[in-house]
């Protein structure tokens, strides 16, 4: 089986070593890439993963290089190709593709329409409103006492969510959006949520358009700084399993989150097949969800690929092709853990070009796995290329000792200002 993957982050580092383990991949390119993914090798035949030097959005040349190379399976990492409609098109030339189309992309593109979606369906998610009209908006913050989330409704990289504590702040977050269009066009509407109180964790599940395989819990960092202080990222670190959800109460998210899901799907023609990435608050009053996203997290694709025992290119070909009911998801029951290494200043402006040292160190560590996102070959050497440059995993048998097990190969790479929290999975093992 011939397979291209689209993107160049952890997570697209992690799809391609997962699917380089399958004694079905034959041969198996990323585009773009980057230099971690370069240094992959089929576990069936030892050929090399090729990078092809084509942006994940440039949607045209994508499909003209995988109808060249014959690829049997084309594999989406991030959002944006989705929400242009990648699936909908290599679909019309006949090509098998892996990702949710440019209808079920809706759930992470636009915001408002997620949030009609969950209170049509019944999903549990924030009380909320959803506004085109500054002055209304502003009046429904002040009906939540202005403690509330002023999101803009379209893709705005993880930037358009600003958190309220008072009405004066949540007006200045409606006119950031809505009239200074901080975001641009995504900010032409908003939702407003009610500010959940709780712990924020992930989940996945991977879907065939008529069902939905619940993945183990995860949980995200997505602050900068240790203690879940400084600004937004991308996420800083992941673990999985985290122990603030147990097994009986996974099984209730899913049975309250899931099952409506794709219920609603059906009923609005979406046939949702992809990944669905619901972000969840456990509150007092159960478990909520913050927002969809439609496709794999990152990093938590990285601790997730790491337990995962069944074959990748065969669930991902199931979930394309609708026969995922014949598979049961396998997870091997250790503990897998993930720091991410970021260029200093992340997630502001950062410097790129620096060396990237100990690499071969931590490779050489048992049960890890260094997942390259922001790197490129220069002169021979290993270079950051972006805000988050490395997501360092280790799975271990339980969370203390992959806990131990990921900064010990932390400590072993080294490149000017690189900055990654201490705390990745604490907060589980207080
Ligand atoms: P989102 O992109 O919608 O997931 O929002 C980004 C982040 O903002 C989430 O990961 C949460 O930490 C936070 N957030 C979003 N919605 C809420 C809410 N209703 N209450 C509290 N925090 C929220
Ligand atoms: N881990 C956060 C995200 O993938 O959106």
């Amino acid at each position: 089986m011939k397979i291209l993957v689209i993107g160049s982050g952890g997570r697209e580092h992690a799809l391609v070593w997962k699917l380089a383990r399958s004694p079905h991949t034959t041969q198996l390119w990323c585009a773009p890439g980057n230099a971690g993914i370069a240094q992959e090798r089929l576990a069936g035949n030892g050929a090399p993963v090729e990078c092809a030097a084509i942006g994940a959005e440039d949607l045209s040349a994508l499909l003209a290089f995988a109808q060249a190379q014959k690829a049997d399976l084309t594999v989406v990492g991030p959002d944006n190709p989705l929400a242009l409609g990648i699936v909908d098109l290599f679909q019309k030339h006949g090509l098998r593709i892996w990702g949710v189309n440019q209808k079920a992309a809706q759930f992470e593109s636009s915001k408002v329409f997620s949030q009609q979606f969950m209170e049509k369906y019944g999903i549990p998610t924030a009380a909320a409103g959803t506004f085109d009209n500054v002055n209304a908006a502003k009046q429904f913050t002040a009906t939540l006492g202005g403690r509330c989330v002023v999101k803009a409704d379209g893709l705005a990289l993880g930037k358009g969510v600003l958190i309220c504590a008072n009405q004066a702040e949540a007006e200045k977050a409606v006119d950031e959006i809505m009239v200074d269009k901080a975001f641009g066009a995504a900010g032409a509407r908003v939702v407003i949520q009610e500010y959940l109180d709780g712990v924020e964790v992930s989940m996945h599940a991977l879907c065939d358009g008529r069902v939905a395989k619940i993945f183990p819990t995860s949980q995200d960092h997505k602050r900068a700084l240790d203690g879940d202080l400084g600004l937004n990222t991308g996420g800083m670190g992941t673990y999985s399993p985290t122990p603030f959800l147990t097994d009986a109460q996974l099984a209730e998210a899913a049975q309250k989150i899931l099952v409506p899901f794709m219920h609603g799907c059906q009923a609005e023609g979406i046939d949702y097949r992809g990944l669905l990435y619901p972000g969840i608050m456990l509150t007092a009053a159960g478990p909520k969800v913050l927002e969809f996203n439609a496709r794999f997290g990152d990093p938590e694709t990285q601790v997730y690929l790491t337990r995962l025992e069944n074959d990748l290119a065969e669930l991902l070909t199931a979930s394309a092709e609708g026969t995922l009911s014949s598979h049961e998801l396998q997870w091997s029951p250790t503990a897998s853990v993930c720091v991410v290494m970021a260029s200093g200043g992340y997630p502001g402006s950062y410097p790129k070009g620096k060396t990237i040292r100990g690499l071969a160190e931590a490779a050489a560590m048992p049960n890890t796995k260094v997942f390259h996102a922001g790197t490129a070959l220069k002169g021979g050497e290993i270079v950051t290329n972006g805000g988050r440059v490395l997501g360092v995993t280790a799975w271990a048998k339980d969370l203390p000792a992959a806990q131990a097990a990921a900064y010990r190969a932390v400590e072993t790479i080294a490149f000017e200002g690189a900055q990654f929290r201490r705390d990745i999975a604490a907060k589980a093992l207080k």
